[in-house]
């Protein structure tokens, strides 16, 4: 294959990358959108796959077997996979394409300078009209004559060093998202971590930078490896299982620039497009859910957050309304407009199917439902979206946190189903507040407010909701499936 049409079909695949990603941000098209960058990238490996071994029957059984392997590992662990456990293989999805980098840089820096320059040096000698075979350059010499440049030396440094924070921060998000042992959910802070890990970072720059002066100095490289994989670990050990959401958005752009490195070590055009693209729609997501959170990064990765913070939230006066499903009913039969605002104890209690065949007797009465959105409802990006979609809600009654907001105040009930803090009023109006700033879902605005939920205790950021005090605020305490069916039992008996 040609060098014109291998680069025409990356250009191709890179086109399917960036139409894919589009598709993505709207959930009608997300499906699609995935399936688009799917094939954009099985063109790139098969293309990359022909042009490195000549497209003959063997690298054809290469590609066959590759794919094969590859395919079935990733659609067992697709199909298998929980849609609470996400998170979890993403971060290790994350984690192969940071070690796949680390792989690579150290696997082309460690290749023979023959090796290298084949396919440089088949170049050189159909591209010479010497009749002579014996006046032009042999291998050893055409390949001593051109030197690695320093920016695929630096590029190699730098591949090792993303690529390895990023595989061992995986594998910690990994373990503290799955429970496991040797990750505990509570962020491990000791004297003196952010100064290793500032000395460990420059460290790797410093190395990096030394690696591209002195191609020989192998021993950076390994020094690189080292220091990243232990970098890996103290970057994301120090953070709360709760945050994980953040740091895996985090290392997605990370796993993105460790493959575009490789790709300039490489001078693989694909591995540079879609390195960069990932990288920079991670960084996006990471900023997205950092603001919709009101936090900065540097909170998150160095605040300790994550699990239950105390304090900054109102001193409460007055007790809490309770009420009972059947109550709840009564007013729900009377109500016009519905929003219903689902929450992390919606996810936990697995209550989205109940939840839909409540709206669906709801609308049977005539009932305009919707279901307010929050951008960080759950515990992971689009967290309520894939439940509800799960369930089969339709898109178009699912509404963002502005056309919530326009809504709320016309509705007749909020029925606030296991969240917590993305209705605390006190993000607008308490500035001691830890949540002031943080865009809400105004549920108070509503006429009545229903709040099932277990108890009166607080969710992830560890405070308060002087919601639950309101005077149109009465709370429906039960796991939340639970409540939910009999609030649809009570209702089919109106
Ligand atoms: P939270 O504020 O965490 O509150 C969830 C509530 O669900 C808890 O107060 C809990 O109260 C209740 N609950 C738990 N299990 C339940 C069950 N079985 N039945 C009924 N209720 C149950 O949730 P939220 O409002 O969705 O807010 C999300 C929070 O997570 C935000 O602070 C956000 O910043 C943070 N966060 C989000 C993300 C993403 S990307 N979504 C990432 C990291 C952090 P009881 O114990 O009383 O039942």
């Amino acid at each position: 294959m040609s060098e014109n049409v291998l680069t025409l079909i990356y250009l191709l695949a890179a086109v399917l990358f960036i139409f894919g990603l589009k598709m993505l941000s709207k959930v009608p098209t997300a499906a699609r959108g995935n399936r688009i960058s799917a094939a954009g990238m099985l063109l790139a490996t098969v293309a990359t796959f022909f042009a490195l071994t000549g497209g003959t029957a063997i690298s054809l059984i290469w590609v066959a077997v590759a794919l094969a392997i590859g395919g079935l590992i990733g659609l067992r662990m697709a199909t298998k996979v929980e849609m609470t456990a996400m998170p979890q293989m993403v971060a290790l999805l994350n984690g192969f394409g940071g070690v796949a980098s680390l792989l690579v840089a150290c696997g082309d820096y460690a290749l023979p300078a023959t090796l290298k320059a084949a396919k440089s040096y088949e170049r050189y000698v159909e591209g010479s009209d010497v009749v002579d075979a014996s006046l032009l350059l042999t291998l050893e010499q055409f390949a001593a004559a051109i030197p690695v440049p320093w920016s695929s030396l630096l590029a190699t440094g730098l591949a090792a060093l993303i690529g390895g924070v990023t595989f061992t921060g995986s594998l910690i998000a990994f373990g503290k998202l799955q429970g496991t042992k040797w990750a505990p959910d509570a962020p491990v802070q000791f004297a003196g971590q952010k100064a290793i890990i500032g000395v460990l970072l420059a460290g790797g720059l410093i190395l990096s930078v030394f690696l591209a002066v002195q191609p020989d100095a192998w021993f950076s490289l390994l020094l690189i490896v080292v220091m990243a994989l232990v970098l890996g670990v103290l970057l994301v050990i120090g953070i709360g299982g709760a945050d994980m959401p953040v740091v895996i958005a985090l290392l997605n752009s990370y796993s993105g620039i460790a493959a575009a490195m490789a790709g300039f070590v490489l001078n693989n055009y694909a591995l540079i497009i879609t390195g960069s693209l990932v990288g920079a729609s991670g960084l996006i997501l990471t900023s997205i859910m950092c603001k919709a959170m009101n936090r900065s990064l540097m909170n998150v990765l160095f605040g300790g957050m994550g699990s239950a913070v105390a304090g900054g939230g109102s001193a409460i006066d007055g007790e809490a309304k309770e009420s009972s499903p059947e109550d709840a009913a009564i007013v729900l039969e009377a109500a016009e407009q519905i929003i219903i605002v689902p929450g992390y104890g919606m996810a936990v209690a697995q209550a989205q199917h109940a939840v839909k065949e409540l709206a669906q007797e709801l609308e049977k009465r005539g009932k305009r439902v919707y279901y307010a959105i929050h951008p960080v409802a759950g515990r992971m990006p689009g967290h309520m979206n894939v439940l509800l979609a799960e369930a089969g809600v339709e898109y178009d009654v699912l509404l963002d946190l502005e056309p919530s907001n326009a809504q709320l105040p016309q509705s007749d009930v909020a029925l606030v189903i296991g969240a917590n803090d993305v209705t605390n009023p006190d993000a607008r109006t308490n500035e001691q507040s830890p949540l002031y700033g943080m865009p809400i879902l105004d549920v108070d605005m509503a006429r009545t407010v229903f709040v099932i939920k277990r108890s009166l205790n607080p969710g992830f950021a560890g405070i308060q909701n002087p919601l639950y005090f309101l005077n149109n605020t009465r709370m429906v305490f039960g796991d939340a499936k639970k409540v939910v069916t009999e609030l649809a039992g009570e209702l089919e008996g109106i």
